[in-house]
């Protein structure tokens, strides 16, 4: 699923890497490269992907989406890894976004299928968010000013999910995945203008702005997005991708 996608994308070209055959589903026709088999599904429309999960012994899945019950349902006896985040650390319903992601998490064990569940922190591609107000001027508006997050790159996130997806040892497990180190909004707005040659600057504005999930993720459990976690490195072998280095490969982006 969401093989387009920042970390989907990134999962299709890791596994066509070390030469697996890949079913990827999409939303649109598309093309794909040798190895990839395209599947044109809407992961929000209930059965969508029942009939391409019989052909399949692992699966990259993301959370929330309406077609997951018939999905896992399908997948038999396949290796699902799924794409939840930190929030699902909060282990409870109330959070909005922790429910959807715990949702899929108790799915897939409902499911009784084995499983790794990829819990990230926020993505260092969250900073395209901020593409709008850097068209409209060099000031950058943002929450939480003074929470750092250990972002993480979401090439990371997917080299992550092609190991668990190919090699043996990691069913069962739930693995946190960070960026390598904990960065303010303010010092984020630092490396971006450094990156794209400007002077930015920072302000902040109320958390509320940033939504009521985001206010008992980001303010009440600082743990879950500002720890360093040590699983990029202890599994690639390589520490993990900072923020200035996915700067630097995504600078067009911005514009
Ligand atoms: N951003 C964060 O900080 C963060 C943190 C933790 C977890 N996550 C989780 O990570 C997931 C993947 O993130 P990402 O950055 O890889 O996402 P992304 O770049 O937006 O890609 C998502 C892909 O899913 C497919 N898709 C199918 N139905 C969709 C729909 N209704 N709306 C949007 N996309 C749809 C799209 O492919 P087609 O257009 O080809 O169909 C798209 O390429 C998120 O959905 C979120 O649950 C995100």
């Amino acid at each position: 699923m969401g093989a387009t996608g920042n970390v989907g994308g990134a999962v299709v070209r890791g596994l066509l890497e070390r030469g697996e055959e890949v079913l990827a589903v999409s939303r649109h026709e598309r093309k794909w490269p040798a190895g990839v088999t395209g599947i044109v599904a809407d992961p929000m429309r209930p059965g969508s992907l029942d009939a391409a999960a019989a052909d399949v012994d692992r699966a990259f899945v993301m959370s929330g989406y309406a077609a997951e019950a018939g999905l896992l349902a399908s997948l038999r006896e396949a290796h699902v890894v799924l794409l939840s985040a930190s929030s699902a650390g909060l282990g409870t319903g109330d959070n909005p976004l922790a429910r959807m992601h715990l949702g899929s998490e108790r799915a897939v064990l409902g499911a009784g299928l084995p499983h790794t569940f990829l819990r990230p922190c926020s993505f260092q591609s969250n900073l395209l968010r901020w593409r709008d107000q850097l068209a409209a001027g060099d000031a950058v508006r943002a929450p939480f000013a003074d929470v750092p997050v250990a972002m993480v790159d979401p090439a990371d996130i997917a080299a992550v999910a092609v190991v668990a997806l190919t090699e043996p040892g990691h069913a069962g497990l739930v693995h946190r995945l960070s960026g390598p180190e904990a960065l303010t909004p303010p010092q984020q707005v630092g490396l971006l203008g450094e990156a794209l040659g400007r002077e930015l600057s920072f302000e902040a504005v109320p958390d509320d702005e940033g939504g009521a999930a985001g206010i008992d993720i980001f303010r009440h459990h600082p743990d879950l997005e500002s720890e360093v976690q040590d699983t990029v490195p202890s599994l690639l072998g390589r520490p993990a991708g900072s923020l200035r280095d996915w700067l630097d490969r995504n600078r067009a982006a911005f514009g």
